[in-house]
């Protein structure tokens, strides 16, 4: 009986074989690229809004505060979205004839809200809250990126699992000064631009992130700062038991950083930061 096959054709299917192989493993990188590309996070692209809002031309332009719009960014998980009647606290009396603004006075005259596309948009099964993270040393821009020179809104990271994870190991690289919060501008301490900070009220065994005090000019030079100690219980004896609670001024002792390292280290410990064990364990974000 003849031959069905050629000789060649062995070849041939283990060639097919390993092809179909090399095509699954595409197949899978493929959708793994895919699902960590912009194209799904939407990292980077601008969504399509009712007005063309400028962060750049409201903050950069005008310096008003991220707070003026997001009210509740320090108080609560969720930053905000201001109102129509926060636009016309200004937009009643400027641009008032402008095309762009149409939709915003519309909304004003109908008492319809304007519907804003979401930039960033977290899985409902994903816990997170802006609160915890700027009382603790977290700037806007360690996680929007520099919003003030943004004409349109984009999202500068991806939010996915492993961009929470890798700050959650090892927070002290980005952590900064509570007072820096809405400093787009922060960059990390240098030999040439140096943070100084000192604990104010470690005496009285509770530090928090507001105890702590930072600058960025020499304190030593203005002379030393004094803060205020609220006398705990406990010291009052004796003669002095009057003074128990009052606010005695102190004379802090300003700590000079030069390196990010060393200032997020700081931080960690006065701000009484959770162990990277704790941070990345599955509770903290899936409740
Ligand atoms: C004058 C009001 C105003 C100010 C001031 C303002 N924002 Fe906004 N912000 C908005 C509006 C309106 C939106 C929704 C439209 C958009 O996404 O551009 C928004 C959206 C955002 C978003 C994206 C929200 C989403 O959909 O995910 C971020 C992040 C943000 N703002 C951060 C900031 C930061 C940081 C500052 C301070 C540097 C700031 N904003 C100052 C009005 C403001
Ligand atoms: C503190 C006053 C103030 C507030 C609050 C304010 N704007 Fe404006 N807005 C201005 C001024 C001033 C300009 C003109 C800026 C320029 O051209 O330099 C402007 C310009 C604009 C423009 C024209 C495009 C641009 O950015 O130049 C749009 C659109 C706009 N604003 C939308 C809004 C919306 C939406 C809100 C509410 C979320 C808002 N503004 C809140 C003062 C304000
Ligand atoms: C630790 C990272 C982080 C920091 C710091 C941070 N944000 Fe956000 N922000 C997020 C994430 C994540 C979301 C998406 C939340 C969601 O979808 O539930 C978000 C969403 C927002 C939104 C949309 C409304 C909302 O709350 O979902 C605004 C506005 C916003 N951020 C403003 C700010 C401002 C202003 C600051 C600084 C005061 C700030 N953020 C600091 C991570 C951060
Ligand atoms: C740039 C650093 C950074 C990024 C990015 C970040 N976090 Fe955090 N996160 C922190 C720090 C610091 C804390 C405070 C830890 C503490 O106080 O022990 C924290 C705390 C939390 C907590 C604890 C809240 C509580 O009340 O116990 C949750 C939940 C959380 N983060 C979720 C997230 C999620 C979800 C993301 C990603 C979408 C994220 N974080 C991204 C730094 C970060
Ligand atoms: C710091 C916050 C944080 C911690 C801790 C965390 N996750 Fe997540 N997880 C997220 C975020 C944010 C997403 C959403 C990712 C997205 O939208 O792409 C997610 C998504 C997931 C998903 C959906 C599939 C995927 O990968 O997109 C699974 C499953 C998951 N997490 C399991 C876990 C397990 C198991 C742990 C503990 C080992 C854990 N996570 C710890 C933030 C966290």
């Amino acid at each position: 009986m003849a031959q069905i096959f050629e000789r060649s054709s062995n070849a041939l299917a283990r060639a097919s074989l390993v092809l179909t192989g090399l095509l699954v493993i595409a197949l899978g990188v493929t959708l793994d690229e895919l699902q960590r590309s912009p194209w799904v996070t939407r990292q980077g692209q601008r969504a399509d809004q009712p007005v063309p809002f400028s962060h750049k031309h409201h903050v950069q332009g005008l310096g008003l505060q991220c707070q003026y719009c997001h009210v509740t960014v320090e108080k609560s998980s969720y930053a905000g979205i201001p109102p129509t009647k926060t636009c016309m606290n200004c937009h009643a009396q400027i641009w008032t004839n402008a095309q762009l603004l149409e939709p915003v006075r519309t909304s004003w005259a109908s008492g319809q809200s304007l519907v804003w596309t979401k930039v960033h948009d977290l899985p409902d099964y994903v816990y997170f809250s802006h609160e915890i993270h700027v009382n603790k040393g977290l700037g806007c821009s360690s996680c929007h990126g520099r919003v003030d020179q943004m004409p349109l809104m984009y999202a500068q990271n991806t939010l996915q699992m492993e961009w929470c994870l890798d700050c959650h190991r090892n927070p002290a690289k980005n952590l900064r000064p509570t007072t820096e919060t809405y400093n787009m501008a922060w960059e990390k301490p240098a030999e040439d631009r140096p943070v100084w900070c000192a604990v104010g009220d470690e005496k009285s065994g509770v530090p928090t992130a507001e105890s702590v005090n930072c600058v960025t000019k020499d304190p030593s030079g203005a002379g030393a700062e004094m803060a205020l100690l609220e006398l705990p219980a406990s010291s009052a004896k004796g003669p002095v038991a009057d003074v128990a609670g009052a606010k005695l001024p102190v004379t802090l002792s300003y700590k000079k950083f030069t390196r990010q390292e060393d200032l997020g280290q700081f931080l960690v410990q006065h701000y009484k930061i959770r162990t990277p064990k704790d941070l990345t364990s599955c509770e903290v974000c899936h409740r």
